[in-house]
């Protein structure tokens, strides 16, 4: 291949263009360039009713062309669009990159739909996944394999399986089509994706892996390594979430010729619009273009910022941090790589929980990505500096300064953990689980007493929470094991999402 010029964006290039040209359009967008909120007038001048409207939106709408000439087709690229994607799977690694205008959701369905092509296709799956896998299963009538994954025992917090579970799934099932897992998590943390790349290659499987939060990795030497060099064959990344395009974009990228190439570009022309966002698609090879032409410079003022507030932290000592995972300890701990730019934050005093700790800091003008019970999750990217690592820091340090004596905790952090429960039966890989897109009818399922539920088919999906792993899926049976142990979370009173019966003294089953 001919070297590429990663300083320029072909496509982001060839949208200022047609701005330039001032053409009259008579093709869609129906707003012309945002000429729409432009009133004219009685006698031809501009009056400012939508003044609002033309600032916000004009600049955008400029850009926000369709598939004219010059202006390339995403579905069957030949021209900056192609340029664009031949950019950005040189930059990330990928030996064919695809753009994606409905987020990392659209690329998990196409994945699951390439991989799974006949209802009754085999896929095997980590239990705790993005409802958008959970989609793209049922699209696909594909009976999944579920996996139950680690269990970082000081948090609480559930990262992937481990390599020996996802291989003993495979020889359990070695008609599967494929593994799909999610590394690294909301709470960035990885695990040893290398590792498991071998086992399933040796399987002669391909591995898709949602790396939805990750698609900054292997772009600089302080982050981990990107699933595709780890070996995966299919990688799913949300460039608007961790990189700098715009919410909804997000690329998927391919490797090897485990994956289906053509089924795969049938499948995302099938599920993405056929008038795909330009500005969005223009935004990623931005993106790219900023990443590739700085190098590993383009993270370095986020990481000062985010390596400050992290070694400030330990003045507060109210505060803990989920810490990197401990080096050369190989085998232990359910992560091995922890990303950087994430701050999960807990009040070590108990006094406040995660959801009234993300409160207090909104109220001081932080606003943080998310809370749990127990955490706040805080995101740096390579666009935070160090004026936002340091107001993050002074309103945790004003929260504390109000905490008087440390002592009146009414926050119990138990973790009621399933995943010991899952790992310790037969349940740590799942028989297949048949997922359709028919809904129940409403006469197919009975409500009965957790006792009547043995030998039943479940009816709906039960997540005790924390630590939100479904510990069952709609289509799964109920052994008197796990009746058990319902009954035991019922009895503490663990709090279960996705069920009618929050208290789980009952459960929805299909009717015999
Ligand atoms: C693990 C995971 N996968 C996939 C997605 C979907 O990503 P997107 O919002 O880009 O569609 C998310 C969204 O939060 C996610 O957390």
């Amino acid at each position: 291949m001919p070297s590429l010029n990663h300083e320029r964006a072909p496509l982001y290039e060839a949208l200022l263009e047609y701005r330039e040209r001032k053409n009259r359009s008579f093709h869609v967008p129906g707003h012309k360039n945002g000429r729409v909120y432009e009133e004219q007038g009685q006698n031809g001048q501009k009056i400012r009713s939508f003044a609002h409207e033309q600032e916000v939106l004009r600049q955008l709408m400029a850009i926000d062309v369709t598939e004219i000439t010059g202006t390339d087709d995403l579905h069957q690229p030949t021209g900056v669009i192609r340029d664009a994607q031949e950019l950005a799977a040189d930059c990330f690694g990928a030996e064919e990159t695809y753009f994606l205008v409905n987020g990392s959701t659209v690329g998990n369905l196409a994945l699951i739909l390439t991989c799974c092509t006949e209802p009754g296709d085999v896929l095997i799956v980590q239990r705790n996944v993005h409802k958008s896998i959970l989609h793209g299963l049922m699209l696909a009538g594909a009976h999944a394999v579920f996996v139950t994954p680690q269990l970082d025992a000081p948090s609480g917090l559930p990262t992937a399986p481990t390599v020996d579970a996802i291989t003993e799934a495979l020889e359990r099932h070695p008609a599967a089509k494929g593994v799909l897992l999610c590394s690294p998590n909301y709470y960035g943390m990885g695990v040893d994706l290398q590792a498991i790349a071998e086992a399933v290659h040796a399987h002669g499987k391909q591995l898709l892996i949602d790396e939805a939060h990750g698609a900054h990795y292997g772009l600089h030497p302080d982050l981990p390594a990107s699933a595709l060099q780890c070996g995966a064959d299919g990688v799913v990344q949300s460039t608007h979430k961790m990189l700098s395009s715009l919410t909804m974009s997000a690329m998927l990228h391919v490797q090897g010729d485990r994956l289906n190439g053509g089924l795969l570009k049938q499948r995302l022309a099938m599920l993405q619009s056929s008038s795909p966002s330009y500005p969005l698609m223009a935004s990623l090879d931005v993106c790219r273009r900023w990443l590739h032409t700085r190098g590993a410079d383009a993270f370095t003022r986020g990481l000062e910022a985010v390596s400050w507030f992290r070694s400030s932290m330990e003045q507060l000592p109210c505060y803990s941090l989920l810490p990197q995972p401990a080096q050369g300890v190989e085998g232990e701990g359910a992560y091995s790589s922890l990303d950087p730019f994430k701050l999960t934050v807990r009040d070590r005093t108990g006094r406040y929980s995660g959801y009234e700790l993300q409160e207090k800091l909104e109220e001081l003008g932080c606003v943080p990505e998310m809370s749990d019970v127990v955490h706040v999750v805080f995101v740096f990217t390579l666009g935070s500096t160090m004026e936002d690592a340091k107001a993050l820091f002074h309103a945790l340090e004003q929260i504390h300064s109000c905490y008087g004596e440390v002592g009146n905790s009414h926050i119990s952090i138990e973790k009621k953990d399933h995943t010991n429960f899952l790992h310790h039966t037969s349940t740590l890989i799942s028989d297949p689980v048949p997922f359709r897109l028919q809904p129940l009818a409403a006469d197919a399922w009975e409500t009965v007493s957790l006792e009547q539920a043995i030998h039943r088919e479940v009816a709906e999906m039960v997540i005790p929470y924390p630590p939100g792993i479904p510990l069952l899926y709609p289509g799964e049976w109920i052994t008197e094991e796990m009746m058990l142990f319902l009954e035991q979370l019922s009895q503490q009173g663990a709090k279960c999402q996705g069920v009618h019966d929050t208290t789980l003294k009952t459960l929805r089953v299909v009717k015999k």
